[in-house]
């Protein structure tokens, strides 16, 4: 049995992506397809476009980064409902609740085949998320399903000239995405820098990739190559 936790990118849901109810539709699919070869599958969503909207709106007017990370949680967990909803409907056998803990979709999982949950308490992103609920579950990996095609050196929107990479150590990672600490609320790095620490201590190896291609989330839920970036670290 195979168990796999992804983190969806907000931006995927709302509202980047074009033809959103096709993308969706193929994602329900794919998870389907999952569940009937006995995969376990938890998805981990994030805020996209609401989170960024409402954290903007109140910016001005709080300091504390972690009462602005509230606003983002809430969003994150309207858009594990509707992904929730969505895969209910289609007769996908999905928990009944959006759990707030990781010990509680962990506990979840064990009796349903996919569980949907959103962010949890302020501090970081719904990557870290993603990336705890897999270690707690002993899960073979973590995909990472954001809106780039692979890890780059530096931002590719601010250097067209920057390296993309096919395979990157855990450390490597983190010295991309910067050091192991959450600063900003609604900032968004190709991976939240608090769970490329977690997944590095835990060595949980991380499929980053471009989930608009619901074919690269299908090919790297079936262990298949796919165009991205794989994390993963040999320790001897
Ligand atoms: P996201 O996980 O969507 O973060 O949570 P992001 O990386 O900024 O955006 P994506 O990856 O492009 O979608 C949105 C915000 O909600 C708060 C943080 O402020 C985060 O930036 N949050 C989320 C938490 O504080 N804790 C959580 O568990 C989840």
């Amino acid at each position: 049995m195979v168990c796999i936790v992804i983190a969806l990118g907000g931006s995927l849901l709302r509202p980047e992506v074009d033809n959103r109810h096709t993308w969706l539709e193929e994602l329900i699919i794919i998870i389907r397809d999952r569940v009937s070869a006995g995969d376990r599958i938890g998805l981990v969503i994030g805020g996209g476009a609401p989170a960024r909207e409402g954290i903007d709106l109140a910016r001005p007017l709080i300091d504390d980064v972690h009462h602005l990370d509230k606003i983002g949680i809430a969003a994150t967990r309207l858009n594990a409902t509707i992904v929730r909803e969505v895969l209910s409907d289609a007769g996908v056998s999905v928990s009944g609740t959006i759990p707030r803990r990781v010990d509680e979709a962990v506990q979840l999982l064990e009796s349903r085949p996919v569980v949907v949950m959103g962010g949890t308490t302020p501090g970081h992103t719904t990557d870290a998320v993603a990336i705890r609920f897999a270690i707690a579950a002993s899960a073979n990996r973590c995909i990472i399903a954001t809106n780039v095609a692979k890890v780059y050196s530096e931002d590719p929107r601010n250097n067209p000239n920057a390296n993309a990479f096919d395979k990157l150590t855990h450390d490597e990672l983190q010295d991309i995405v910067g050091p192991d600490k959450h600063t900003i609320a609604g900032r968004s790095s190709v991976v939240g820098p608090v769970g490329v620490g977690e997944a590095n201590r835990a060595n949980m190896a991380l499929n980053i990739l471009d989930g608009r291609e619901t074919n690269l989330i299908k090919a790297a839920l079936e262990g298949n190559d796919f165009q991205g970036t794989i994390i993963f670290t040999e320790r001897v």
